[in-house]
């Protein structure tokens, strides 16, 4: 008979009375960082307690992206870290437990399955982006069979109570896995698969509860959030953000006490935009005034060939409409230079486009070909590396810029913000985000932690402000 989870724990060989640890390093955007709190979630319950190291783990997971080459390439050179240090336990050439398995999940190992054992034997086991609740199974099944055990099998579960959320004020729901779009540069609809939405109930749930377990903020999640749709009744993105802002109203009421205060979500696309999607932003008082909307260019010859279906003055009167409805809403985006083709030209009106909207923030990339594309099979890479890294270094120094003078322009004002963490810079100031998704850093100690203050902003630097808390916080 199969031993069961618990036995395996016991019976493994490590020293007495000592938990067994996990150690997960994170690769790429939001969706994999919440997987991971998953994966921490699932491994509390098989009674593992976080490692302060690698060094000091049983387990190792890493939880991969493959959106750019140069991600695949740190994995590999962190799985030859790994390998040495199974050598070494193995010999006993280093303390902590005997046993270290490593495993490698997420976007490159949904993409790669078998073949990154076959490239590094030191990886035990593989789990693809819809395999995460197998865990337990896999772990068993190498114990048992001391061979790699690898499932990227599609089981897609949006189960994500057990999550071991690393914030204690802010927190990701799920809302949909997979991808649509097929922009022509873009690995994820093969890595995360095709559209799949969790049921609005779920969601709704979820947040209720999140509310009752202290957290202040959550961000609903999805490659392309506002293609939702309610697999029961239909309903679309805008109505699920009604529904979650009611239902926050309802426990306020029901209790008397302020929960969520806000709702973000990430990532929006500018095809998927609706009127009704600004409206709602402009109406639904716990709904967040910021809007991570990726152009990925200012040409509309590089936006077709990216396959992203709208153009610079669409984007544009986007952009205006949302502004004229939302007033001082947060507006921020992603960026690609160099892809195939790109001109002179073409990437003087992505300039421009970013000096049109004056974005409060952006991410930029060099294009970076991914295997089996539309852009790598129907373009080629002739933009000059030299070339993608100057352009790269002119837009962020643009971008600089904007975001400077407009983060000038809030010094004398008074904003909301909710605290959500000690700043990195000092351990005296705390800091938080205002609705606009704006960072602020105030003087404050870590009892301000979740609560929301009026703050006046008397300083700015480059990415962040400074304030000072008027009045209680609540
Ligand atoms: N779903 C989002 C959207 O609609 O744009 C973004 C998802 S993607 C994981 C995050 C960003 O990575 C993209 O917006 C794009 O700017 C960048 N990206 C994706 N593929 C890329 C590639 N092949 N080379 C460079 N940057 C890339
Ligand atoms: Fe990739 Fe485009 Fe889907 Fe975003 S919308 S995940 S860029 S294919
Ligand atoms: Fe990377 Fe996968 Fe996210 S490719 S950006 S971790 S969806």
């Amino acid at each position: 008979m199969a031993e069961s989870i618990e036995e395996i724990i016991q019976n493994r060989p490590t020293e007495p009375g000592r938990s067994p640890r996990y150690w997960i390093k994170t690769y790429g955007c939001q969706m994999n960082v919440h997987d991971s709190e998953k994966y921490a979630g699932i491994l509390s319950e098989m009674g593992y307690v976080p490692a302060d190291a690698p060094e000091d783990a049983d387990v190792v997971l890493v939880n991969t992206c493959s959106v750019r080459e140069r991600a695949e390439d740190k994995l590999f050179s962190e799985l030859g870290r790994l390998r040495i240090l199974k050598e070494q336990r193995a010999q006993g050439e280093q303390s902590g437990p005997t046993e270290l398995l490593v495993g490698v999940t997420g976007c490159i190992a949904q993409q790669r399955g078998d073949g990154i054992v076959d490239k590094q034997p030191a990886v035990d086991f593989v789990i693809g982006t819809r395999a995460i609740q197998t865990l337990p199974d896999v772990l068993e099944d190498v114990r048992k069979t001391g061979q790699p055990c690898v499932n990227t099998a599609d089981l897609v579960d949006f189960e994500s109570n057990g999550a071991s959320r690393q914030d204690a004020v802010r927190a990701f729901v799920t809302i949909m896995e997979g991808c649509n779009n097929y922009c022509s540069f873009c690995i994820v609809p093969a890595t995360r698969g095709m559209e799949v939405y969790r049921p609005a109930d779920d969601i709704i749930d979820e947040i209720r509860g999140l509310g009752l377990r202290g957290f202040r903020e959550v961000t609903l999640l999805g490659q392309n959030v506002n293609s939702w749709v309610d697999p029961a009744t239909g309903m679309g993105f805008p109505g699920l953000l009604e529904a979650i802002d009611e239902s926050i109203a309802r426990t306020e009421a029901a209790d008397g006490e302020r929960r969520i205060e806000r709702v973000r979500f990430l990532t929006s696309h500018p095809k998927d935009l609706s009127p009704r999607l600004i409206e709602v932003m402009a109406s639904a008082s716990h709904v967040a005034k910021h809007l991570h909307l990726p152009v990925q260019s200012g040409s509309d010859q590089i936006l077709h060939n990216m396959n992203r279906h709208y153009t610079a003055t669409s984007y544009l009167a986007q952009v205006e409409a949302l502004r004229a409805a939302v007033p001082g809403v947060g507006l921020s985006t992603d960026l690609i230079v160099g892809f195939p083709g790109e001109t002179d030209a073409d990437f003087e009106a992505t300039l421009e486009l970013v000096r049109a909207v004056e974005y409060d923030s952006f991410y930029s990339f060099e294009y970076s070909p991914r295997p089996d594309t539309a852009a790598v099979t129907q373009y080629e890479d002739d933009v000059p590396d030299e070339l993608k890294r100057t352009r790269l270094i002119e837009l962020q120094k643009t971008g600089q810029y904007i975001q400077a003078q407009r983060n000038a322009a809030w010094v004398g004002k008074s904003t909301e913000v909710l605290v959500d963490s000690v700043s990195k810079r000092s351990e005296r100031d705390v800091s938080g985000r205002t609705s606009s998704n704006h960072i602020v850093n105030m003087s404050g100690d870590q009892a301000l932690i979740g609560h929301l203050v009026d703050v006046e902003i008397t300083a700015h630097a480059a990415h962040s402000m400074y304030g000072q808390i008027v009045g209680e916080p609540r």
